[in-house]
């Protein structure tokens, strides 16, 4: 089974969804871990909850960046991770990170990339008056927001939305498509062809898999 962590900084809502499909059996895979770069994140407590492995890896407690990195590697490592799943996770990683771990790190990100990446996304959705919105689970890559696109899901921006009534409409459908994103990764099913991702069929149910396929008779 595949072993994912999910990198947190916050509330932990995305990891939430991940751990309740694969506790109800829709997400064949292992989370082998949940890694945080803050101490205080709620993500950390959901999930002990569930008696998910934990670190705090702290910037603040590395010379600089590359060290953060080979730190945050090395946990990974530990715990034989295979893919890496940024869930509202503060930072960035930088080039030989990435590298090491090439099509193996997606991000959810609360708006229909390539509009509006970076922060505070939902307000300048509103702000530019856009009428749809929602949001994306990408591979990531050395960029803000960048990578090339595994699954979106849109909203409708409704008159009357604020950024707390859009955001929270916006949220339910992360939850969707992230589980939907991991189980097509952990499937086998996604091939990275420049910029864009292909989505292969699922693959047949095993007994007919080897199926001999009829010859001309004559
Ligand atoms: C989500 O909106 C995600 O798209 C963004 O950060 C937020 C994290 O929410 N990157 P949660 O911690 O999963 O509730």
């Amino acid at each position: 089974m595949l072993n994912i962590a999910v990198l947190v900084s916050g509330g932990g809502s995305n990891l939430q969804a991940i751990i309740d499909a694969v506790a109800c059996g829709e997400l064949p895979v292992r989370i082998a871990l949940v890694l945080s770069d803050r101490r205080g994140a709620y993500a950390l407590e959901r999930a002990r909850q569930h008696g998910i492995p934990t670190a705090v890896v702290r910037p603040r407690d590395y010379a600089d960046r590359p060290a953060f990195d080979d730190a945050v590697a090395e946990i990974l490592a530990e715990h034989q991770v295979e893919l890496v799943c940024l869930a509202g996770f503060m930072r960035l990683f930088q080039a030989d990170f990435m590298r090491r771990y090439a099509g193996r790190v997606i991000n959810i990100h609360p708006a229909l990339l390539p509009a509006f990446p970076g922060l505070h996304v939902q307000r300048e959705a509103l702000e530019h008056g856009v009428k749809v919105s929602g949001c994306t689970v990408h591979f990531a890559d050395e960029g803000t927001d960048t990578g090339p696109i595994i699954v979106q899901r849109a909203v409708p921006v409704l008159e009357d939305d604020t950024v707390e009534t859009l955001s929270a409409r916006i949220l339910e459908q992360e939850h969707l498509a992230y589980v939907e994103a991991i189980r097509l990764y952990a499937a086998g099913r996604l091939r990275i062809c420049g910029r864009r991702v292909r989505v292969l069929p699922p693959a047949p149910p095993a007994g007919l898999a080897n199926c001999p396929t009829e010859g001309p008779t004559d």
